[in-house]
């Protein structure tokens, strides 16, 4: 196991280079399946995730090969269309690559990709729209057959706009005759990241980004290069870092319209925000004011967010109220402030923070990914040395961590235990 040990009360300055999007990777990754040919992609982030979809893509037969965060595909010699049981359940959204495999070979096998720390996550919307697009599933003890001859072009309208079953419902129809829309569609960068990526290839998908997105099925797509977006939750996480340590940074290679209800949320709270092009500076006062947010479908408050920012807001002026309204079960990661003396009440969905002084540091356990990275904000803020268990949940979504903060004044140090 590996933990940090963070000396808390340093003031974080200077300059942060965002990467490459974890969010948008992942489907990106997946869709390079599609072309059965070779797909050069630039500024993946090396992470556990990303590196869970490549070892899946070696196991179905691709070609991989990486250099730096240059990552190399070719799908042509893949053979197999299922995908191991032990790769599938080390990562929720590798059902994603369901989508790719069945809309390139019209059958797939995966199993259910378990629940995690944020809730049960099922994938009810996924299967529904598959079945409208004329794929059979079977299922039997945890395994999902998917077959069919081809894949027919239907309209699917989502009850919920889930951001996975949107892209898997691009990646099975851009090869399928005739036109699929997509109505409810989900609305993250990601979505209409993932959409260029394939337009580029040779995909006809219209609307990304929106809430109705149009694919018509084409017969063929060619290889393709492309640099994936900055990942706006990372840029969230560090303009959140300068937050509670009162700070002044600048962030490098970011899309700052991609987080525009963070920005708007940190200015409520006191902090002066400048965004120039592809650049976001912030300088915090001594003492943020207390704001209160609701997590919502894009371009509401990211529920990616929620956890990083509870953490940064138990040491506001003032009272906070955060209602979770996409994750059952968001609020792990706040039992674990209260032991830093956080003054905490949830109540469902609600969680009510009452600003402190200060943290004070402890010794605390990730429990999910960005629960985990709240913990890592809290310690910075924190006086005294927080030590923060189980750090490989957040390794799974952050790309050398440890470094990027030491580089700007934090005392973060990682430990094998
Ligand atoms: C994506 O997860 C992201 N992951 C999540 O980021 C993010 O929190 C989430 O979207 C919401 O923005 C990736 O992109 C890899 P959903 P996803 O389908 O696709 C329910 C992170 O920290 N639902 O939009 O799984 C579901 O239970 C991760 O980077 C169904 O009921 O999210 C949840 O309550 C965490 N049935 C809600 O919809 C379904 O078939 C949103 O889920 C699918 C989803």
């Amino acid at each position: 196991m590996q933990e940090y040990i963070i000396e808390g009360g340093r003031k974080l300055e200077g300059e942060v280079y965002i990467s490459g999007s974890k969010n948008a990777s992942l489907p990106i990754i997946a869709a390079s399946i599609l072309n059965g040919s070779s797909t050069k992609l630039y500024h993946v982030p090396n992470i556990h995730d990303t590196q869970i979809t490549l070892k899946i893509l070696k196991y179905l037969g691709c070609k991989v090969s990486k250099n730096g965060d240059k990552i190399e595909i070719n799908s042509k010699p893949m053979k197999s269309t299922e995908i191991p049981e032990d790769l599938m359940r080390q990562m929720r959204s590798t059902v994603i690559m369901a989508g790719a495999i069945v809309g390139r070979f019209k059958e797939a096998v995966f199993t259910y990709p378990g629940g995690c720390e944020i809730g049960a996550r099922p994938i009810d919307l996924h299967l529904n729209a598959f079945k409208k697009l004329g794929i059979n599933i079977e299922e039997n003890a945890g395994f999902i057959r998917c077959k069919c001859d081809k894949i027919i072009g239907a309209n699917i309208n989502l009850d919920f706009p889930s951001v996975g079953a949107t892209e898997n419902i691009i990646l099975a129809s851009v090869l399928a005759e005739g036109e699929t829309t997509i109505t409810n569609a989900a609305m993250e960068p990601e979505i209409e990241d993932l959409a260029i990526f394939l337009n580029r290839m040779g995909a006809k998908i219209e609307g990304a980004g929106t809430n109705i997105v149009k694919i018509t099925g084409v017969k063929k797509l060619k290889e393709v290069s492309y640099k994936v977006m900055p990942d706006r939750i990372e840029t969230g996480t560090f303009l959140c870092a300068a937050a509670v340590t009162g700070g002044n940074l600048i962030l490098n290679q970011v899309v700052p319209e991609h987080i525009t209800p963070i920005i708007y949320k940190l200015q409520e709270a006191g902090a002066k925000i400048e965004v120039g092009n592809k650049k976001i500076e912030i300088q915090v006062p001594k003492k943020l004011k207390a704001v209160d947010i609701k997590t919502m479908p894009y371009p509401g408050f990211p529920t990616d967010m929620q956890s990083i920012f509870g953490a940064m807001l138990t040491t506001a002026k003032g009272t906070s109220v955060i209602i979770e309204n996409i994750f059952e079960n968001r609020y792990k990661y706040l039992t674990e402030l209260q032991r830093m003396g956080a003054k905490i009440q949830i109540e469902g969905k609600m969680a009510v923070i009452k600003g402190v002084k200060r943290l004070s540091a402890a010794t605390v356990t990730s429990t999910d990914l960005r629960g985990g990275a709240a913990l890592v904000i809290a310690g910075l803020g924190a006086r005294g040395i927080t030590k923060v268990e189980n750090i490989e949940y957040i390794q799974r979504g952050y790309e050398k961590l440890e470094e990027k903060l030491t580089k700007i004044g934090a005392k973060i140090e990682l430990k094998n235990t």
